[in-house]
């Protein structure tokens, strides 16, 4: 399998994040905002690469918005390198992200890089994206090392949904804004090359972004940040339950999917689909035998 993605044409490498956080462009006019959007099949891969999303993520929020878990704790690192895999095969352009999944950089720090290896070497990731601050300074340190470019993530990680007692909005205090500051500062003296800050007060997303020489990418965490990321699903209307505030919809794929869906059952019930046109036919000649031997 070719997993090595081209360099030119466009392609989005960890280098040209790195150019666009605001402030350090040489360019007069601030760089464009990042782009990232989750994807976790090859279809869905294609077309938003296609669309000109800078970066895709295949992110382990897959446990719930495609396999139905209630949070992304199940997740396995088999089932990540699977959809790697996929939507590696249908990426050209975007810097392809890999989650590591919860277990897999938890316990030895020996593992977790042969993990983070599996994503690069098997699936074609281009840089994988680890949660949590400073207590992940030496793992990222030790991935970096490893020559792969890391993503960091703070604020409300959903792997600590059991600590954090529910998905809820960090850094709402002093005390927690200076803990997610300290975090921010940790991930990128590890050498992570852009940082996930998710569910924050977009006071303290603007504050990291002001002190960090590397990309933030926000997740309700307001219109400051470098970039912008969100799950596909919330954005095109195919994920249940509650939608948080700051997924915006642009369109809704679950009503068509149900409609065309309603609309065959009718068509097939009625007997108006496949119609003539859409059946195949046997030759002019044989059709004469084929009906004999029926008989
Ligand atoms: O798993 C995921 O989709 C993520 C993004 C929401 C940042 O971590």
């Amino acid at each position: 399998m070719s997993v090595f993605p081209s360099v030119g044409n466009g392609k989005i490498t960890v280098p040209s994040i790195l150019e666009r956080k605001s402030g350090v462009s040489s360019q007069h006019s601030s760089p464009a905002k990042i782009t990232c959007l989750t994807a976790y099949d090859y279809p869905t891969a294609r077309l938003l690469d296609e669309a000109g999303v800078d970066v895709l993520l295949v992110g382990d929020s897959l446990a719930m918005v495609v396999l139905g878990y209630e949070s992304t704790l199940p997740v396995t690192m088999e089932e990540m390198l699977h959809c790697t895999r996929a939507v590696r095969r249908g990426t050209r352009h975007a810097l392809l992200v890999a989650d590591m999944p919860y277990g897999s950089y938890h316990d030895d720090p020996a593992g977790a890089v042969r993990n983070a290896i599996r994503f690069v070497k098997e699936a074609g990731a281009e840089a994988v994206k680890i949660e949590g601050g400073e207590r992940r300074l030496d793992l990222i340190a030790r991935i970096v090392d490893a020559e792969i470019p890391v993503m960091g993530h703070i604020g409300l990680t959903p792997q600590s949904v059991n600590a954090f007692g529910g998905f809820r909005v960090q850094g709402k205090t002093a005390e927690a804004g200076e803990q997610l500051l300290r975090d921010a500062r940790a991930v990128e003296a590890a050498g992570a090359f852009a940082v996930v800050l998710e569910s924050i007060p977009r006071e303290l997303a603007a504050r990291i972004t002001s002190e960090l020489r590397i990309p933030t990418i926000g997740i309700g965490a307001g219109p400051d940040c470098d970039g912008q990321v969100l799950v596909i699903h919330d954005l095109v209307g195919l994920s249940f339950g509650h939608q948080p505030k700051f997924a915006r919809r642009y369109a809704d794929v679950g009503e068509i999917i149900s409609r065309a869906a309603a609309d065959y059952c009718r068509d097939v019930q009625q007997g108006s689909f496949p119609s003539d046109e859409e059946s195949y036919h046997a030759r002019v000649e044989q059709a004469g035998a084929l009906f004999a031997q029926r008989k």
